[in-house]
């Protein structure tokens, strides 16, 4: 059985008055430790976050990590940075982050890598827009996201990684995915990756991003290849947060 896995991603939102109540309050209701969570904080915000999460179940994440390990890279933060300040997972190549700021499948890839070398568990996101959808390329945008990144690490390193299925006109968007449409490109990711290694695809956790709410988190990951979310703007409000949480 896989372990289910929501991720808040707090995208460039709060102040540090904000962050650490959200924290708290996501801490406050935890309950039982039914399935992992974690919260992808602001990066100037990671310390004081960490200082509230020490010896509780949820655990830290950056949004992005530098696809270098240290030097002349100008804004960058590096994984050893995140590593130090008690991060355990990083996002990389968040739709936002590929479509705003250049970061390309390359750069994704060394991300990941970067990640792992620190031992910070990689969520890797995928998906594709509306207008890829249309044009029936869903299948092949994600075989090419997937493919740069194992090309560069080799299937093994996903062993130590999580992969985020976040199609891009669903994000902040308020239309989600039908939970039929979601299984089917997770179902579409597992068997991508079980052509290259069964053991690694039976025990991913694949997760779904989106305009994912309390009132159809059900019933998304009730779906047998979704295995929690990766949650943007319900995430921002403890309450609905944890009712996705405790929905699975
Ligand atoms: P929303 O849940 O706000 O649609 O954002 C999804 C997302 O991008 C999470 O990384």
């Amino acid at each position: 059985m896989r372990r289910s896995l929501v991720v808040g991603n707090w995208k460039m939102n709060g102040t540090r008055a904000s962050a650490e109540l959200l924290a708290k309050g996501i801490i406050a209701g935890l309950g039982s430790d039914h399935a992992d969570i974690a919260v992808c904080v602001p990066y100037v915000y990671l310390p004081y976050v960490a200082e509230l999460v020490k010896d509780t179940a949820l655990a830290l994440g950056a949004q992005n990590v530098a696809d270098q390990s240290s030097g002349a890279y100008t804004g960058e933060i590096s994984a050893s940075m995140l590593k130090e300040v008690g991060c355990t997972y990083a996002l990389v190549g968040h739709s936002e982050r590929r479509s705003y700021y250049g970061d390309t499948n390359e750069s994704v890839a060394a991300r990941f890598r970067q990640a792992q070398e620190q031992n910070i568990i990689p969520v890797l996101c995928v998906g594709e827009t509306l207008e890829q959808r249309e044009q029936d390329q869903t299948f092949a945008v994600i075989n090419e996201q997937l493919d740069a990144v194992i090309n560069l690490v080799g299937i093994a390193a996903f062993s130590a990684a999580v992969i985020a299925y976040e199609p891009v006109w669903a994000i902040g968007t308020g239309k989600t995915a039908s939970d039929e449409q979601a299984q089917e490109v997770h179902h579409y990711i597992r068997q991508y990756i079980a052509a290259k290694d069964q053991v690694i695809a039976d025990k991913i956790q694949i997760l779904y991003g989106g305009s994912a709410k309390p009132d159809n988190a059900k019933g998304l990951f009730a779906m047998p290849d979704i295995d929690g979310g990766l949650i943007g703007g319900a995430s921002l409000d403890a309450e609905s947060f944890l009712k996705i949480y405790h929905s699975i």
